[in-house]
C-alpha cells in the first residue's frame, strides 16, 4: 500500500466485480440500439476504458473535459474545456462516464450542455457516488460503488493530480492534505 494511503476502500477484485455489474447494466439498457460512452476526463479515463470492454455490444467513445474551482473562488463554477464534435451529440444516445459523483455539478451541468446541443437520451454512469455530499438535484443512472463522505484517490481518481495510477480505491491520509492546503475540495481537471 502506498505510504500516503490510510486504508483501502476498494480492492482490485471488488473493483472487478462492481465494473462487471454495472457493465451488465449498461449493456441489458442499451441493448439493440446505438450509443456513444462519454469519458469525462481526466477521472473517468480508467474506469471508462475498463468498463467499455466489458460491454459486449456495439458502442462508440467520445470525451469531454471540464475544470471545476474550489467553492469560494469562481463560486464553484464548472468550465467546459472540450466536448465532442456536433456530429458526435446531435441525436445520439449518451451515457455520459464519470469518476465520482459528488456534489453533483460535474454531470448535471454536462447533461444539460449535451441536451441542448440535442443529445436524444443523455445518462449516466459513475464508478463512485457520495450521495451525502450533494447540492443539485442530480443522480446516476448506473453506479458501480456508493462510498462515504471521506476524500478517495486512485483508479483515476486524484488528489493535486496524483494517485490515479493506483490499482485499487483508498483514504488519503489527514496529514497529506493538512501539510499542503488543508482541504482536499479539487481544483483543476476534473
Ligand atoms: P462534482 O462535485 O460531482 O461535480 O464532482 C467533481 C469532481 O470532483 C469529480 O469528477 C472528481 O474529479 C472530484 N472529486 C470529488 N470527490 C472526490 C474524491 O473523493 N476524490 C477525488 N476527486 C474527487
Ligand atoms: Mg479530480
Amino acid at each position: 500500500m502506498h505510504l500516503d494511503i490510510d486504508r483501502v476502500l476498494l480492492s482490485e477484485a471488488e473493483i472487478r466485480e462492481g465494473i462487471d455489474r454495472v457493465a451488465a447494466e449498461v449493456t441489458a439498457h442499451f441493448q439493440g440500439r446505438e450509443f456513444t460512452v462519454v469519458s469525462v476526463l481526466k477521472g473517468s479515463c480508467i474506469f471508462a476504458s475498463d468498463l467499455i470492454r466489458r460491454i459486449p455490444i456495439p458502442l462508440e467513445l467520445a470525451f469531454v473535459a471540464a475544470s471545476s474551482y474550489r467553492d469560494g473562488t469562481e463560486s464553484g463554477e464548472l468550465r467546459v474545456d472540450f466536448l465532442p464534435a456536433g456530429n458526435e451529440i446531435e441525436g445520439r444516445n449518451l451515457l455520459l462516464v464519470d469518476d465520482i459523483l459528488d456534489t453533483g455539478r460535474t454531470i448535471s451541468r454536462l447533461a444539460q450542455e449535451m441536451r441542448s446541443r440535442g443529445a436524444a437520451e443523455v445518462s449516466s454512469c459513475v464508478f463512485l457516488d457520495k450521495p451525502s455530499r450533494r447540492t443539485v438535484d442530480c443522480h446516476a443512472n448506473f453506479k458501480a460503488f456508493e462510498v462515504e463522505n471521506l476524500f478517495v484517490v486512485g483508479y483515476g481518481l486524484d488528489y493535486a493530480g496524483r494517485y490515479r495510477n493506483l490499482p485499487y480505491v483508498g483514504a488519503l491520509k489527514e496529514s497529506v492534505y493538512t501539510a499542503a492546503s488543508g482541504e482536499p475540495e479539487q481544483t483543476g481537471t476534473v
